[in-house]
């Protein structure tokens, strides 16, 4: 488990001073911008060729990089937290919840796939083999990128809207520690 100086940029800094579940939505909106971005990314790397090859794959490293800090800190936050805490609170949700959890998984394993691929082209000098890791790049960063808005979509929906509606306020603010302390 990271520390919470490790993550300056993200929700575990500012969680004091305002209100976590705003700041737990602000990391979903990041979410979709920065895929949006790795996606044109992605298309560039593949249409643009060698001129701007190094370019591109510095964009799609800074992707890989988001995804590894704060993607995997924000799924780590729920897993320890919130989706514990709101199964118990509101059990009706947990087949949702197991639905996420699984998303989380299928996430992790894919970004292992898009980690290795970037390596690779970083290695790679012959242009035959870099363009055929160009597109199995493109494949699993567009699945990376896909997956995460369907999971960003379907999590609003059904966990963030229980959480708001059905909650005590007595409950948010005990869950608000948890995640404070988490
Ligand atoms: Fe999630
Ligand atoms: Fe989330």
């Amino acid at each position: 488990m990271k520390s919470q100086g490790a993550r300056p940029g993200s929700v575990m800094k500012k969680m004091e001073s305002s209100d976590i579940f705003a700041l737990l939505e602000s990391d979903h909106e990041k979410v979709i911008q920065k895929t949006n971005a790795l996606i044109e990314d992605l298309n560039n790397m593949h249409c643009e060729g060698k001129a701007s090859f190094q370019k591109n794959l510095g964009r799609v490293k800074e992707a890989l990089h988001f995804f590894n800090g704060e993607v995997m800190e924000h799924m780590a936050l729920e897993e320890r937290t919130l989706f514990p805490y709101l199964e118990t609170h509101v059990p009706r949700v947990s087949s949702a919840i197991r639905f996420l959890q699984a998303e989380h998984d299928d996430f992790r394993n894919n970004l292992k796939i898009f980690e290795f691929l970037a390596s690779e082209l970083s290695r790679q000098k012959n242009d035959d083999h870099r363009s055929k890791t160009v597109d199995r790049i493109k494949e699993t960063g567009t699945y990376l990128s896909y997956l995460l808005r369907h999971h960003i979509e379907a999590e609003q929906r059904s966990v963030y809207q229980s959480l708001e509606r059905e909650l005590k306020p007595s409950e948010k603010d005990e869950l608000r520690k948890r995640l404070f302390k988490s």
